[in-house]
């Protein structure tokens, strides 16, 4: 275990497989957040379904913090010791083929790593914004008000400005993330390479306007 750990491509595994994992955490998340798009009934349910899983969200919880916690310390362990590789000629040619997202993913995990952290002071824990993001505030149905959490969050152009920059990073790094988890899986060739970059492509496209779509129609007052 602890060899897998030393071993390149031993950790380049642990990041295609934790990545992968808080891919479909990403899915999942955005499923459930355009409910939002039904109205209070929609989201509020959603979230009061989510609450009553008791202990497994709990699990899912501890589960979603090893995998970031295993992807950002493997993440910026290999970008640390490939920078420190004197640039050979290997570099050099992988440069050629290298794209503004696969050179970005150091700054664009580190930038969605500290969003996660202001996401979850905001809207989970409660300390940033607490005026609009209380507990306190339930529906007519004794649920927790989660759609007036996000329609007050997202009046504000800053909190909505924040969200639409770190979902920005968000498709960056998904972007090649996706095509680099192929590769590392041993799932392409050649011959299928491109078609798996289009496919990440317009896969992070359509989460970016999926996500972006939350405060834009807040802000656009067409969710309110
Ligand atoms: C417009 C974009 C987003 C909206 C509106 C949104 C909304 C929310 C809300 C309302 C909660 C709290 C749920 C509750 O306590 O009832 C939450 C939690 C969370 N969000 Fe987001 N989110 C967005 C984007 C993201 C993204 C891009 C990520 C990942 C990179 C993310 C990761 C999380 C995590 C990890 C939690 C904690 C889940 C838990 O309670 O265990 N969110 N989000």
């Amino acid at each position: 275990m602890l060899l897998l750990f030393k071993n390149t491509v031993g950790r380049k595994i642990v990041m295609a497989v934790t990545g992968l994992l808080m891919f479909g955490f990403i899915i999942g998340h955005l499923l459930g957040n355009t409910t939002i798009f039904t109205g209070p009934d929609g989201i509020n349910a959603y979230a009061e379904k989510l609450r009553n899983l008791g202990p497994l969200i709990w699990i899912m919880r501890v589960i979603m913090l090893v995998m970031v916690s295993l992807h950002v310390f493997f993440g910026v362990q290999i970008t640390l010791e490939d920078n420190a590789a004197k640039p050979g000629s290997y570099a050099m040619k992988r440069n050629l083929r290298s794209t503004f997202a696969s050179r970005s993913m150091i700054w664009t995990g580190l930038l969605i790593a500290g969003y996660l952290i202001y996401h979850l002071l905001q809207f989970t824990f409660h300390v940033i914004n607490p005026e609009i993001s209380s507990m306190k505030n339930f529906d007519s149905l004794g649920r927790h008000d989660v759609f007036s959490m996000l329609v007050h969050g997202f009046q504000s152009v800053l909190v909505s400005s924040v969200y639409i920059a770190a979902m920005i990073a968000v498709a960056l790094h998904l972007a090649h993330g996706i095509q680099s988890l192929f590769q590392t899986l041993g799932l392409n060739n050649d011959s299928s390479l491109p078609a798996i970059e289009k496919a990440g492509l317009i896969t992070a496209v359509i989460l970016f306007l999926g996500y972006v779509s939350i405060p834009a129609a807040i802000l656009a007052g067409i969710v309110k």
